[in-house]
């Protein structure tokens, strides 16, 4: 983690940061407007979260990611536009999913280019698995938007497999976003892109 991570950390965290330890999360409480509210699981550098969140004032967003570095340097650039429809949970997503988000409160939930895990013995592993979808579909409004993207076309081959077995999801037209940094690199090694949306039924 760079110096610069460490102190965005340190000095942002109460403006920025979420706690899974306080509960059922208040959203109107927690935003300076009340407005719909996207969740992106797994943002990495969160570079493309950002971008989003400045893009669109009228939407409130919450980043859920683990890699501190990561949330460290979100922090920074949020910091530095002066974002306000931002929030972020350092925690693993499915706990903050159980413990946190009240039922029928989500406008969307992104998930963009999670871990592939392609050998077979890793696939449990995987996040997205039906338990997952479970886990998702109460919190989201109904119509409200799962979209997810991939660069292994056997994952994305997963992805739909488990989306189509699943009653609570109906197909739903990809909405445009910003390319990831994660993105870039599958992108360089010839990688196709896979973008799959649902939406609740
Ligand atoms: C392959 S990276 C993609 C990062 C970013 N979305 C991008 O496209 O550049 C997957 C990210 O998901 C995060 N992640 C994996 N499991 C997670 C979980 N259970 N909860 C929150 N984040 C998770 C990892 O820490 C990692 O940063």
């Amino acid at each position: 983690m760079s110096d610069g991570q460490r102190r965005a950390l340190t000095q942002l965290w109460d403006q920025y940061g979420l706690e899974s330890s306080d509960g059922l999360i208040d959203l109107r409480a927690q935003f300076d407007k009340d407005q719909d509210v996207t969740i992106e699981i797994g943002f990495g550098m969160g570079d493309s979260l950002v971008q989003m969140a400045a893009d669109e004032p009228g939407r409130n967003f919450i980043g859920i990611e683990v890699h501190r570095p990561g949330i460290g340097h979100l922090l920074r650039e949020a910091d530095a536009r002066g974002l306000t429809n931002l929030k972020v949970y350092s925690e693993d997503s499915i706990e903050v999913l159980k413990h946190c988000i009240p039922d029928a409160s989500i406008a969307g939930v992104q998930i963009f280019f999670p871990d592939p895990w392609p050998k077979k013995r890793h696939h449990k592993r995987r996040l997205i698995q039906g338990d997952f979808l479970d886990l998702i579909l109460p919190r989201l409004r109904q119509g409200g938007m799962l979209h997810i993207a991939t660069d292994w076309e056997p994952y994305a081959q997963w992805i739909r497999e488990h989306l189509e077995q699943h009653a609570g999801y109906v197909s739903a037209k990809v909405p445009g976003r910003p390319k990831t940094k994660y993105e870039s690199r599958g992108l360089a090694l010839g990688h196709d892109v896979t973008d799959i949306a649902v939406r609740k039924a």
